[in-house]
């Protein structure tokens, strides 16, 4: 693994950026692996700046989602689709038909996961998948003890995780209880992995992911396994790392 150490999270947003960018630099129909959450907001808006100067041009590349709640659509204010949108979508020059989110509204939930993991290999494979990490070393939504062999499936949520989004919602009532992800069996078949980390309060989960045991307690620890991965971690969050 490759870890790389930040000032803060300015520098990490930028160089996570130049990573995704330098990957459609190269190989214009990449597909890229995305990643909702708070981490990645800074990285979007560095794509679409290099995008409007044309610096960068995703007019041929495509994108797969990691993942979205169940029972949401895109004009849900809350659905990881339209934070896509919002953040990076209609801000850079990607083809709409060539981004992806699994579909939120499929009532089937094996026939959505197929879907999506059919898709993803359609595609020809994820080029570069970006991660973050919840304080539990979830990623995607694969909570502590997940199988780390699975594919796109459909999961209950944690009572942790919905209490944790509440605050997006109007009422606990309306958390979604369920969520589509990539499974870590879909996240390790790509073929780099470009993880962020950023924040005192990720410290701890830093040391334990990336510094301790290989174990499904900690889902996010399986990429010390993958052979081509960069982590970037800002100087907080690599403060319990001795
Ligand atoms: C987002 C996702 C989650 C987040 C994780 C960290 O698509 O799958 O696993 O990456 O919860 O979120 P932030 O960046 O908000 O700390």
């Amino acid at each position: 693994m490759n870890i790389i150490t930040v000032k803060n999270y300015e520098e990490l947003s930028k160089m996570a950026a130049h990573i995704l960018a330098a990957q459609v630099i190269e190989k214009p129909d990449s597909v890229l692996g995305l990643a909702t959450g708070s981490t990645p907001i800074g990285i979007y808006d560095c794509l679409a700046e290099w995008c409007k100067n044309g610096e960068v041009d995703f007019s041929k590349a495509a994108t797969v989602n990691l993942d979205e709640y169940r029972g949401l659509d895109h004009d849900n204010d809350q659905s990881y689709y339209y934070f896509m949108n919002k953040h990076l979508f209609s801000r850079i020059n990607i083809d709409p038909s060539r981004t992806n989110v699994p579909d939120g509204t499929e009532p089937d939930p094996e026939k959505e996961s197929k879907r999506y993991e059919a898709l993803i290999k359609e595609l020809g494979g994820i080029d570069i998948q970006l991660l973050g990490i919840g304080h539990d070393g979830h990623i995607g939504f694969n909570e502590p003890n997940s199988f780390f062999d699975k594919a796109t499936h459909c999961v209950d949520l944690t009572e942790m995780t919905i209490e944790a989004n509440k605050r997006f919602f109007e009422s606990i009532d309306d958390v979604p209880r369920q969520a589509y992800t990539m499974g870590i069996g879909t996240i390790m078949s790509a073929k780099k992995i470009l993880m962020v980390v950023t924040g005192a309060d990720k410290a701890d989960i830093v040391a334990k992911a990336f510094y301790g045991e290989v174990t499904p307690e900690v889902p996010a620890s399986i990429i010390q396994f993958h052979p081509n991965v960069t982590v970037i971690c800002d100087e907080a969050a690599m403060s319990k790392v001795q």
